[in-house]
């Protein structure tokens, strides 16, 4: 794998697990918390920024890094909730397609989002290797992000078009349902199995 120049905004669960890995896989990394002026630092240096915040706070953001991202590579890790953790966009639209928007001259790549953090930093749960979907639609940017989550551990599947969003976003949504409210807890995470061919 290539090593980047990764930036992580938000340095919580998501961020810190995404920042073990990624220096486990060698990555140069370099996060950033609430503080506009790191926040900026941390955009501008990067090649690949990665949105690890509350889906609430991404307009926020965008705003702060948008001079800063033309042409790169923006993932967007985020579970499109309301506050009181309904899905907030869905169908017509999703919450990385709306990103895109927010940042025209960048590549969003929606990623990781999943999977709980605390499996972020391996990609495994135990033994087995979990499914990261990534979609975009920069070939280039997409690839990027496929092969920093191979480099962590996880399975890694391209999963289309940036649109394909709406169909990624409800299933971390349905992880979180059946973690925090089914009562499976966190120690779980989706897999795709595939019959693989010779
Ligand atoms: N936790 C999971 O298992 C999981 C799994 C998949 C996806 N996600 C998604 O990943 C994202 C992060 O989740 P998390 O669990 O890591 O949340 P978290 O632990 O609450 O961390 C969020 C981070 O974002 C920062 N932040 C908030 N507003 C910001 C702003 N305007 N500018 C810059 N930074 C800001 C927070 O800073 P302060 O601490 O200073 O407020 C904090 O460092 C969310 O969108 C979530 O839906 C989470």
């Amino acid at each position: 794998m290539s090593n980047n120049q990764i930036g992580i905004i938000g340095t919580g669960n998501v961020g810190g697990a995404l920042r073990r890995g990624l220096e486990r896989a060698r990555q140069s990394v370099r996060a950033a918390g609430e503080d506009k002026a790191e926040v900026r630092a941390v955009a501008e240096w990067a090649d690949i920024v990665i949105l690890a915040v509350p889906f609430g706070a991404l307009p926020d953001v965008a705003a702060t890094i948008a001079p800063l991202v033309k042409g790169k590579t923006i993932v967007d890790v985020t579970n499109a909730l309301t506050e009181d953790m309904k899905l907030a966009v869905g169908y017509t639209t999703s919450g990385a397609e709306e990103l895109q928007k927010l940042l025209p001259t960048a590549h969003v790549v929606k990623a990781f989002n999943t999977q709980f953090a605390q499996h972020m930093d391996s990609g495994r749960l135990g033994e087995d290797r979990l499914t990261v979907f990534a979609a975009g639609d920069d070939a280039k940017a997409k690839r990027a992000v496929m092969d920093l989550a191979s480099g962590i551990g996880f399975d890694v599947v391209d999963a289309g078009p940036l649109a394909n969003a709406r169909l990624i976003e409800p299933l971390g949504y349905l992880n979180i349902q059946l973690g925090y409210v089914l009562g499976l807890g966190t120690e779980i995470g989706l897999a795709l199995r595939r019959r693989r061919t010779a």
